[in-house]
């Protein structure tokens, strides 16, 4: 087998395994649970992975493939247009069949006819298929993500409290990081976006191309609790002028108060308790983990980008650009111990971890997904993936903004510093948290 054929065949074993992997810990009840239109139960995305390869690859490429079941493209098609019409997306929870071991029996039917048309497709078939093969295996992982803050985010809304992971140590008292230091950049011509250097990217990276950088400087380190608990005591939350419109309205209607999965006694109440009066002390965090005391070294995580833009407003600071933040991991790569690429991928510890001292960028990648001041938008030149797959990403290129860097819930082998994930403004159920920058060096 060529070397490329073998190297997909094994990242394929590995990527579905870990899929696998991750519905490991959950109930047939829990891969059920569908907790709001934007999260899906975790036999759907077991299903619509297997379902992307089976109806992109085994069907367009593979001739003497016979689709399993044919009824299953309607309820697992996510938003693929051009593919035929799809069960509504809100309604995914209320798809109690095919049942879960249906499901895996599907998968593993794909599995083998996968793995047999990578080792035997004709010369022509697999150079035409080999790129949306490596798409399916980076879309799943996309999906493994989500399936894992959307079981968070079902867990949290049970009084029970369910935990998908073990407890986490409670870490011992650590020094302060202090003060946020910063790294000046002069600012000028940088290039951005992924090279044809023959590895993946997403077709919204692309093509690299010169972007215009003013002076300025960018945190070292990620925003953590303790700083944003500061924001709340502050009155951040009741303080209009710090708030874009939009998310000063998304404030009141959702009578926003803190992260998303912070609690405090009294704060679901109907009169609210004085922000001044809240302590580090009393506050507990729902995770991936169980329910555990607030620790404010860890980086905030679970706010949407309105609550990031208020935060730096009030800070006197402001987002990043895309592009300051893809120069900055781009800059610190060259620097060995900065190049933190492959990140940590635990499931002990699906959850951000402590910052650590030190000069230089820090938190770059597989800590939390970091808001930018960046609308989503194409690149100059952007062209889609084509066939099918051109609706993955070109469609979506309005009313989101690009967050960068990855999160503790994204797996290995991901990310990259030209990787941009999009979320609309309100979005807070993904690992999303900020680092600050600012103008003039
Ligand atoms: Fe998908």
């Amino acid at each position: 087998l060529d070397p490329h054929r073998q190297h997909l065949l094994k990242t394929f074993s590995a990527v579905r395994a870990l899929s696998r992997a991750l519905a490991e810990p959950l109930s047939a009840e829990d891969q059920q649970l569908q907790s709001m239109p934007d999260a899906s139960p975790t036999k759907w995305h077991l299903a619509h992975t297997t379902w992307f390869f089976e109806t992109l690859v085994l069907g367009a490429h593979d001739r003497g493939y016979r689709v399993y079941d044919d009824r299953f493209g309607a309820l697992f098609n996510s938003y693929y247009e051009s593919l035929g019409p799809r069960h509504p997306r809100p309604q995914r929870g209320l798809l109690s069949r095919p049942t879960l071991a249906e499901v895996g029996q599907w998968r593993r039917h794909v599995d083998s006819a996968m793995q047999a048309f990578i080792a035997g497709a004709s010369e022509a078939a697999w150079s035409a298929a080999a790129g949306t093969i490596e798409l399916g295996l980076h879309h799943e992982q996309q999906h493994q993500e989500l399936l894992l803050t959307d079981i968070k985010h079902a867990f949290s809304l049970n009084a029970l409290e369910p935990s998908y992971g073990p407890a986490l140590p409670n870490e011992a008292a650590a020094k302060p990081l202090g003060a946020p230091s910063w790294i000046g950049v002069e600012g000028g011509i940088a290039k951005v976006g992924h090279g044809d250097d023959g590895s993946f990217a997403f077709d919204n990276e692309r093509p690299r191309h010169p972007v215009l950088l003013a002076p300025h400087r960018i945190a070292t380190h990620l925003v953590d609790n303790a700083a944003f608990l500061e924001f709340i005591r502050d009155g951040g939350y009741r303080r209009p002028a710090l708030w874009l419109s939009d998310g000063w309205a998304a404030v009141q209607a959702h009578g926003w108060q803190a992260p998303a999965y912070w609690r405090w006694d009294g704060i679901h109440g109907d009169t609210p308790r004085d922000a001044r009066a809240i302590d580090a002390a009393e506050i507990t965090v729902f995770t991936l983990h169980g329910r555990r005391p607030l620790d404010v070294h860890e980086p905030v995580c679970h706010v949407s980008l309105y609550e990031a833009a208020a935060f730096a407003e009030w800070a006197g600071a402001r987002l990043p650009t895309e592009f300051e933040w893809e120069a900055a991991a781009a800059a610190a790569a060259q620097t060995a111990a900065n190049a933190s690429i492959p990140h940590r991928f635990d499931l002990q510890h699906l959850h951000p971890a402590r910052g650590l001292p030190g000069r230089g960028m820090q938190q770059l990648f597989g800590e939390v997904w970091q808001w930018t001041g960046s609308a989503y938008a194409p690149y100059p030149g952007f062209r889609p993936f084509t066939g099918p797959a051109s609706e993955y990403n070109g469609k979506f290129m309005m009313n989101q903004t690009v967050l960068r860097g990855g999160s503790c819930a994204t797996p290995p082998g991901h990310l990259r510093s030209t990787y941009r994930n999009f979320f609309p403004a309100s979005a807070r159920w993904q690992f999303s948290g900020l680092r600050l920058a600012r103008d003039g060096i």
